[in-house]
Parts: C-alpha cells; sequence; structure tokens
C-alpha cells in the first residue's frame, strides 16, 4: 500500500521517534509499505515519520543510483562511527521540488538491526553514507534544510511559501 508523505512544515518530522521494541508482523507490513511508498516517489529513502509514524525505521534502496546499490531495511539505526567529510546535493520527499548541498561524513559505521530484530553493522561510503545520515537525520527531527546556513534556509522557506500561496506545493500540516 502507498502511504501519504508527509511535508515540511507538518509538526510529525519534529518529533524524536520512539524505538521499536516489538519486531512482529505489524512491523513487517510497515516495512513493506514504506518500501512501495519509497518507490513510487522515486526516493532512495523514507524514514518512518514520513509517513506518521514516529519510529526508529528506515528503508534505504540506491540500486536506481549506483552499480552496486543497497537495498535495506534497517530498524533502530545507531552511527557508531564517523570519518571524512563529503559534500553533495540532497533532496527530501517531505521538502518536494528542493534541492541544496550539504555536508556529511564521507564513511560511517551503522549499527541497527534487521526486521527480525537481529543486529548487524554495515560501513557504507559516499552516496549510501549521504542517504543514511539523512534519513537517521529524520528519526531525529531534523531535515536537510536545517543543515543549511541560516540565510539559505530563510531564502528557501520564502520560496516554499510562495509555491505553496501558488498551490505548487502539497502541505500536509502545520509547524
Ligand atoms: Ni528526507
Amino acid at each position: 500500500m502507498i502511504l501519504d508523505i508527509k511535508t515540511f512544515p507538518d509538526k510529525v518530522l519534529r518529533k524524536k521517534a520512539e524505538p521499536v521494541i516489538e519486531f512482529n508482523d505489524e512491523l513487517k507490513l510497515l516495512l513493506d509499505n514504506m518500501m512501495e511508498t519509497m518507490r513510487a516517489n522515486s526516493g532512495v529513502g523514507l524514514a518512518a515519520p514520513q509517513v506518521a509514524v514516529s519510529k526508529r525505521i528506515l528503508v534505504i534502496d540506491t540500486t536506481q543510483a549506483e552499480e552496486e546499490g543497497s537495498l535495506l531495511r534497517v530498524i533502530n539505526p545507531e552511527i557508531i562511527s564517523e570519518e571524512g567529510e563529503q559534500l553533495g546535493e540532497e533532496g527530501c520527499l517531505s521538502v518536494p521540488g528542493e534541492y541544496e548541498p550539504i555536508r556529511r561524513a564521507e564513511k560511517i559505521i551503522l549499527k541497527a538491526q534487521d526486521e527480525n530484530g537481529k543486529e548487524f553493522t554495515l560501513e557504507a561510503e559516499a552516496f549510501l553514507a549521504r542517504v543514511i545520515q539523512h534519513e537517521i537525520d529524520h528519526l531525529n527531527g531534523v531535515l536537510f534544510i536545517d543543515r543549511l546556513p541560516s540565510y539559505k534556509r530563510d531564502t528557501l522557506k520564502k520560496a516554499i511559501k510562495r509555491r505553496i500561496a501558488e498551490g505548487d506545493y502539497i502541505v500536509t500540516g502545520m509547524e
């Protein structure tokens, strides 16, 4: 089932998401629906708060963007180490149509659980590392636009207000 994606400035995007404790069929169904929703919107990642579920759950699909892409279901993620720096353009399904260069760590080590609760660690770099960092931000109520210098963030917010007024941006909730 394709779920509705919440957009900035919806306040559900600002909540700190809760850890997953039960690894049951409900979780697996949510993961399937998130995968389907991400694909339907040509996204490379989706965090549960973006579909109004305030839990620490991500799906990632870089198989269209990279030759050896990754398809991941990630529960209770934690970055346990990071190294280096990269600057690259980011967008977000919750801030549709806006793209800005964002600084991220170049390499990370991710510790998380799979859909059955089994722990795993994953070393990621470059694009995949960027996607993971962007999605984990969502679990902490942080959007990529928060990482912009304030003057750029203000310009972007004004552009979105204008788009809302013109009916060119779907509002799902307020701040
Ligand atoms: Ni996003």
